[in-house]
């Protein structure tokens, strides 16, 4: 890998310190895409259950999971929240606080390597939108196997699903569909390409207020990184954006290589755990409900892709 472990957790540490509670604010099209269906799984998966359970949120951010469903569990469970960073995690308390559900709730930070919790204490482990900026497969499913029962269960939700991006009629299609809808950030690959876009970036920056309140949280966290003596010299915000989202195919230009591969995580690192539910979706990737002719397209690629769309999210279940 081109960046180290240790630089991709501490530059998601201090981004998500910095950034964190805007997170939602931010993304509403995770919140509009995903509440549904982890609404649908939390109901179906812990609605009629009346065992007592503990469940592992990993990277719960400002709450996202817990917020659409520890509703479904009783007064007896335990629901553990975790991030790698503390200032988003007390965020995450104060929301789900507000909820005053009957469930316990814990609050554990997480350092990246070692997840401070006894071996097969949870019945779940659960993440929306997280696997993306691990930089290290192998310690993060070691350790989530290490803590899961067997028979207990691994969600992942909100994934970019590496099949896609490696596909090159669904990538292509995308790419032109995509520059249709969004000429800026067509340009701005294109800026990307030729070496250009840092000094456009700052350009631009000066006529929208938007970009320059981007390019401040990324100076903000370059000086951070520097006054930790994390690094020497700033990064530029390719880099960053390279590094903060290392699992994503599309952060700072296309990268192939990355991704989430469902049957590569079991081949490599899950090899004790069987698919229960698996879904792909979003087959225009961020091309989102622009018109009726693109919400029947996608529909159409979904009935012929139908694993292949450009999110996923999976159930697993831990056999042995
Ligand atoms: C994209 S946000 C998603 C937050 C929340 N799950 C949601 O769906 O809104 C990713 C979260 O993962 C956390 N994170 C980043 N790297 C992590 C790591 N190595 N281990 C655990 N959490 C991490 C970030 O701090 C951030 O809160």
């Amino acid at each position: 890998m081109k960046y180290s472990t240790n630089l991709v957790l501490k530059v998601n540490e201090i981004f998500h310190d910095i950034e964190g509670s805007k997170y939602h604010n931010k993304h509403p099209e995770i919140l509009e895409d995903e509440q549904k269906r982890w609404g649908k799984i939390g109901k179906t998966l812990f609605g009629k259950l009346t065992r007592k359970i503990t469940v592992l949120d990993l990277g719960s951010g400002t709450g996202f999971v817990p917020l659409q469903i520890a509703k479904f569990f009783k007064k007896k469970d335990l629901f553990i929240c975790s991030d790698l960073s503390q200032t988003i995690l007390d965020a995450c308390e104060i929301n789900v606080s507000e909820k005053k559900f009957k469930c316990n709730f814990e609050y554990l930070k997480l350092n990246g390597t070692k997840i401070d919790l006894k071996a097969e204490s949870t019945d779940y482990v659960m993440m929306n939108a997280v696997v993306h900026h691990i930089p290290n497969f192998n310690v993060f499913f070691r350790e989530i196997d290490r803590v899961l029962k067997v028979g207990g269960k691994l969600i992942i939700g909100h994934e970019p699903n590496k099949p896609f991006y490696n596909h090159r009629v669904l990538w292509n299609n995308f790419r032109f569909i995509y520059s249709l809808f969004y000429p800026v950030q067509t340009v701005a690959a294109i800026l990307r390409k030729i070496g250009l876009y840092e000094f456009a970036r700052r350009c631009y920056g000066l006529l929208s207020s938007g970009l320059k309140e981007e390019n401040k949280l990324y100076d903000q966290v370059n000086k951070k990184l520097v006054e930790k003596g994390i690094i020497e010299n700033p990064l530029s915000v390719k880099q960053l954006i390279e590094i903060i989202d290392i699992q994503s195919p599309t952060a700072g230009g296309h990268h192939k290589e990355r991704g989430v591969d469902v049957n590569e995580l079991i081949s490599k690192y899950l090899h004790n755990y069987t698919i229960d539910h698996l879904e792909t979706y979003n087959h225009l990737c961020d091309v989102r409900k622009k018109n009726k002719f693109i919400n029947w397209y996608s529909s159409f690629l979904k009935q012929k892709y139908p694993t292949k769309g450009a999110t996923l999210f999976v159930i697993m279940k831990k056999i042995k």
